[in-house]
């Protein structure tokens, strides 16, 4: 391995600029190529990094000696850049939701499986010190309840009102607080979720729920809720509550609080996921630690509970995430 990790980046929005800055504040990694059908895009963020930039990912991927590439494309466009480089035989993070739907997504599992791709998933909340720290707390006891939200506004990207953009928001949004709860509770077993009838945003052709809930049976016995809304004009909460025999804790991206009886203890946290998930990345591809704390293959279990509840919420019954499978 070189001392210096060559990175490609497919996708060059709002996401794809965050990793490339933050890989472009270490030593051993450098933006080299750029690739969007939105050529601007592609030359704007290929230029503040003194990267080549791409129409095609194609093209990128045979004209460059690229030693990792992140995939940072919309829900709907996954499935093609994926199956490309892992062709060329790269390792690949991969922004979630790893796709709209789920036959895609097994897709690109089974030739990641086939393949042994290392990968990553941005489900960059399993690197917040309070979610180490809630995980520590939780050691020895068990999950019994969850409650989690994600109450936020309609994003500002044209693809997200419209379920074959985005997939709608608990698969676009609220996959992060799934990620969480699988983290700390185990697999989800069954699902059962109502959306409303109001769509996101209000635009004509949006048909994505302005409001969805669920509940979820763990497979541990454990039972849950989640609770996503669009209607805001700002991001409101984001987060977890977790339930165990004496212990209540609430977590977010910036904090932990734990309550035991007495006066809660906060916990703040450090504010360096987005930049250790990125770093465990660059370590996994250059040998020097295996710290990936969601691979194509975890994050699909993800996605799968993710898929479920869409599902639910659209034909009113149950769905066992197996099921989900299917959809
Ligand atoms: N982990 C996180 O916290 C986090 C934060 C923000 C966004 N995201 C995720 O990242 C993804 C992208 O979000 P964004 O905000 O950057 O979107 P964006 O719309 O700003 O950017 C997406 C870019 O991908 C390009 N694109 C579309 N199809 C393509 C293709 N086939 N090949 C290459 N490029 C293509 C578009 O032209 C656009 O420039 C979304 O799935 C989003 O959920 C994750």
């Amino acid at each position: 391995m070189k001392e210096t990790c060559d990175i490609g980046i497919i996708g060059a929005g709002g996401v794809a600029a965050r990793h490339a800055d933050v890989l472009s504040g270490f030593g051993d990694a450098r933006i080299a190529a750029v690739a969007d059908p939105d050529g601007e895009r592609a030359a704007a963020l290929a230029g503040r990094h003194g990267a080549r930039a791409y129409r095609d990912h194609v093209a990128m991927l045979e004209s460059e000696a690229l030693d990792a590439v992140y995939v940072c494309v919309p829900p709907f466009a996954h499935g093609p850049p994926e199956h490309a480089v892992i062709e060329a035989g790269l390792p690949m993070f991969v922004e979630k939701p790893i796709a709209i739907d789920l036959a895609v997504a097994e897709e690109i599992a089974r030739r990641v499986a086939a393949a042994g791709t290392l990968t990553a998933v941005g489900h960059q909340w399993r690197y917040l010190r309070v979610a180490e720290r809630a995980r520590e707390l939780m050691a020895g006891r068990e999950v019994r309840m969850l409650l989690g939200h994600w109450l936020d506004k309609v994003p500002p990207v044209a693809w997200w009102s419209r379920l074959d953009g985005s997939g709608g928001q608990v698969v676009e949004q609220a996959a992060h607080v799934i990620d969480l709860a699988r983290l700390l509770a185990g697999e989800v077993a069954e699902v059962h979720a109502l959306e409303s009838r109001t769509r996101a945003g209000g635009a004509p052709d949006s048909d994505v729920a302005a409001a969805t809930i669920a509940n979820l049976e763990f497979q541990n016995g454990a039972v849950g809720n989640l609770a996503a809304t669009c209607l805001l004009a700002w991001k409101h909460r984001a987060g977890l509550e977790v339930y165990a025999e004496g212990l209540a804790m609430e977590l977010s991206e910036s904090w932990l609080r734990v309550h035991t009886g007495a006066a809660p203890d906060v916990v703040e946290d450090e504010g360096l996921a987005k930049t250790r998930i990125d770093r465990a990345f660059v370590d996994a591809v250059r040998g020097l630690d295996d710290d990936v704390r969601t691979d194509y293959a975890d994050a699909l279990r993800t996605h799968r509970v993710a898929c479920a509840i869409a599902r639910s919420a659209v034909t009113g019954r149950r769905v066992a995430v197996e099921e989900g499978a299917l959809w």
